[in-house]
This record gives structure tokens, sequence and C-alpha cells, in this order.
């Protein structure tokens, strides 16, 4: 196993030794090709280069307690991307070599899996992209997908505790019927300078609110969002936001924990109301949130310096079954031999 200290790593690029590669050309998809090289040669011309025909996926493997190399459910994420794709109109990578491919980067990198209980895990991020030129705006007829792994700790710095979020109106993220439910390139563009901007002031990033009336709320960064009250998680319904394996995953183990789920608009005003608010998704985990700031308005909502209690279970449960010291009964997880 690789010399790391594991327990300090933090959310960012790492080189490890090997990604995964497959080219779309002449109308199918060709073999996986394995590289050890950081770099790829494209078209100048090549539309993800300025047409944004880009998506991606984030997910994780773990290294469990009994030693087993577990994946968390990727074929969901093999699902959203291949309603990314369509949704900007790349070709789309089958369920079946999405996961191989992500198999095969966790096997080839397996030196870089964190150890159990090391707070770590291998972030795998696939990716595709337009490569074939185009210069009037269209669909491009070749693409690229690969698949690359680093080991990570962390997303927010402050690992499993609470964060604070500013809420800005003045940028938003996604459109009612644009692209907010892909997970495409141009959304996190248009979210950067709104979230630079909220880390400058000292938060770890912006909730966005519906872009038409900015009443409700849409999700926590490159998170979703869910509230806790009177034994309900409630977290919104939205056109506009990613559909999050982690939030659908909580929403199912919330429902075994006995608690009521809703998905529904949530108005700002009803984060008064919250008992527990947090952020969740692959790279946020759970991250409990303790202060919410309007930005133009200067209202503030504030919950507990700790994790409150159900966001604490939720987020113990499904570490847990990432893990392998808490039953997958919903099986989910998926092992790489
Ligand atoms: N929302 C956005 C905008 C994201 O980038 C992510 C990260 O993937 C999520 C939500 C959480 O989704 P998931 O739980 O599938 O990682
Ligand atoms: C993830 O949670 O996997 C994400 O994609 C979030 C972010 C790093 C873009």
């Amino acid at each position: 196993m690789e010399n790391i200290d594991w327990g300090s790593l933090g959310f960012g690029y790492y080189k490890t030794d090997y990604n995964v590669r497959c080219y779309y050309r002449n109308g199918k998809w060709g073999e996986l090709e394995v590289s050890s090289s950081e770099e790829i040669t494209m078209h100048m011309a090549a539309t993800v280069l300025h047409y944004g025909q880009a998506a991606f996926e984030g997910m994780k493997a773990f290294r469990g307690v009994d030693g087993k190399v577990r994946m968390f459910r990727p074929y969901e994420n093999a699902r959203r991307m291949i309603s990314s794709a369509q949704g900007v109109m790349m070709a789309e990578p089958p369920e079946e070599l999405f996961v191989e491919a992500c198999k095969k980067v966790v096997k080839l990198n397996e030196r870089f899996i964190p150890p159990y209980g090391s707070g770590a895990s291998l972030y795998l991020r696939p990716i595709l992209v337009g490569t074939g030129a185009q210069v009037g705006v269209h669909p491009a007829k070749e693409y690229l997908f690969m698949v690359f792994a680093c080991p990570v700790g962390p997303y927010f710095k402050a690992g499993f505790k609470p964060v604070k979020f500013q809420i800005a109106k003045d940028y938003d993220r996604a459109a009612p019927f644009g692209t907010g439910k892909y997970k495409v390139g141009g959304n996190y563009a248009a979210s950067l300078v709104s979230g630079e901007r909220a880390v400058k002031e000292g938060y770890s990033n912006c909730i966005y609110l519906n872009a038409a009336t900015h009443e409700f709320i849409d999700e926590a960064g490159a998170a979703n969002f869910f509230g806790i009250k009177d034994n309900t998680y409630v977290t919104p319904k939205s056109t506009s936001i990613l559909p999050s394996i982690t939030n659908m995953s909580l929403c199912q183990i919330a429902e075994d924990l006995g608690l009521k789920v809703e998905r529904r608009p949530i108005p700002v005003e009803e984060l008064s109301t919250f008992e527990e608010v947090a952020a969740c998704g692959t790279a946020a985990v759970v991250s409990p949130i303790n202060e919410i700031v309007d930005r133009e308005s200067g209202k503030t909502y504030k919950w507990g310096a700790e994790p409150g209690p159900v966001s604490t279970k939720l987020y113990h449960t499904l570490k847990g079954i990432q893990d392998g010291t808490i039953e997958d009964k919903h099986g989910w997880n998926v092992f790489v031999e």
C-alpha cells in the first residue's frame, strides 16, 4: 500500500498510477484502454472546448472492515451519466462499460485505496466529452469517456463538523428548464463566481435558490440539501437540481430509521423551522450546516455548533453501509474483486 498520511488527505487531485479511456468513433464505442498518462490530446475544434459538451460523475470506492473493496451504487452514476449525455446530446456510455471502467480503475490503483477507518476513500471521476470537431453549433460525432481516481479526504475542511453557507440571489446556477438536472460542466462554470465569492466571505459555498423566483431552496453548492423537523426528512423538489445519489440513499435510510420523507419545494423562510439542516453528496457525504446567511438582507439562520442527532445517525448509517459495518440491505454496494 502507498505510504500516504491518509488522515490528512484533503479533497483534491492526487496522481495515481492508471486511468482508463474509451473512444466513440464511427457510431460505436471502442475497447477500454489503460493509460498511465495524465494528459489527453484532442482536436482544437472539439466541441468540449467551445460548446460545452462535457459531463462527469463522482463516486467513491471504500476498503471495508473485512478488507473487501466496495463501490457505492455505481449503476446509479452510470444511469445519471447517460441522462447527462442525453441532456447535451453526447454519445451514451452503456451502463456495463461505465461500471467496468470504474472497476478497472479501482483495481489498477489498488495501492491508493485508503485503509478502513482512515476516513479517506478512493474518489472516481468518470468524464465524458465531445472530442469531434465542429464549428457550427452541433453535437460532435466523436467522444471520449474516461475514468481517473484519486484518494481523497473530506470535501469541507471541517470534516463532519458544521459548516456555513451563504444565500446569494444575484447569481443563478441553473435555469428552471435548463441543464441543472444534468451533471454537465456548464453548471459548474456558472457556479464559480458566486461560489468563490462565498468562500472569500468566509462560507463553505452558496445555497442556490430556484432561479425563477428566488423563493425556494435548490442546492447547497455541489451538494443537495435536506432539513429535519418533526421526525421528517425534507428535501427540495425542483427541476433544476442534480438528482443526488447520496440524497436518494439518505431518503431510504431515513425511511428505514422510521422518519417520514418529503420531497417538495422548501421556501427559504422555512429554514427557521428546521431542527437540523445539512448538505449531502458523494464528496460532501453529510455535511451539517450551522449557519445560513442571506447575503442581500443579512437575515441569518442558525443551528447548533455540533451536528444534530438525526444528521449524525444518517451519516453513520451511510458510512457504515459503505464500509461494511452495517448490513447493506438494499444491495447498494458493488464489490471489486
Ligand atoms: N448536486 C451537485 C450540483 C453536485 O455536483 C453533486 C455531486 O455529485 C451533488 C448534488 C450530489 O450528488 P451525489 O450524491 O450523487 O454525489
Ligand atoms: C461529488 O460529490 O462527487 C461532486 O461531484 C461534487 C464536486 C466535487 C463537484
